[in-house]
């Protein structure tokens, strides 16, 4: 099991959710599974407004994939820069914005803030 917490200002308390490993689920699911309130337009990685701060709560280096659509979506919303994208390609920095309808759940324990 994963540990997925979200953080956001209308909740109280955090959210602290087990998903199965690789399940592939995406943020967007997991938020709407547990009516967060996010407002998220397309569901399509086309309008940006499902863009949440995820933070990997583990220290190790890992690899950090974005998709290209991923990818396009949060330049073209100001989410990210160009300088952060080539950082993300170059370096595997991972970005602090993720599209929660594009992210999907691993192995890796995350902090979501929205
Ligand atoms: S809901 Fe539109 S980009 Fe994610």
């Amino acid at each position: 099991m994963v540990t997925v917490t979200f953080l956001t200002p209308p909740m109280r308390e955090r959210l602290v959710v087990e998903v199965p490993e690789n399940s592939h689920v995406t943020l967007l699911k997991l938020m709407e599974r547990y009516n967060l309130p996010k407002t998220c337009i397309c569901g399509e990685g086309k309008c940006g407004s499902c863009a949440v701060k995820v933070a990997p709560m583990r220290r190790s280096a890992r690899v950090v994939s974005l998709n290209d659509i991923e990818r396009r979506e949060l330049l073209r919303a100001g989410k990210m820069s160009r300088e952060e994208s080539e950082s993300h390609v170059l370096k595997d920095i991972p970005p602090r914005w993720r599209l929660a309808c594009q992210y999907e759940i691993a192995d890796e324990p995350v902090l979501v803030a929205f």
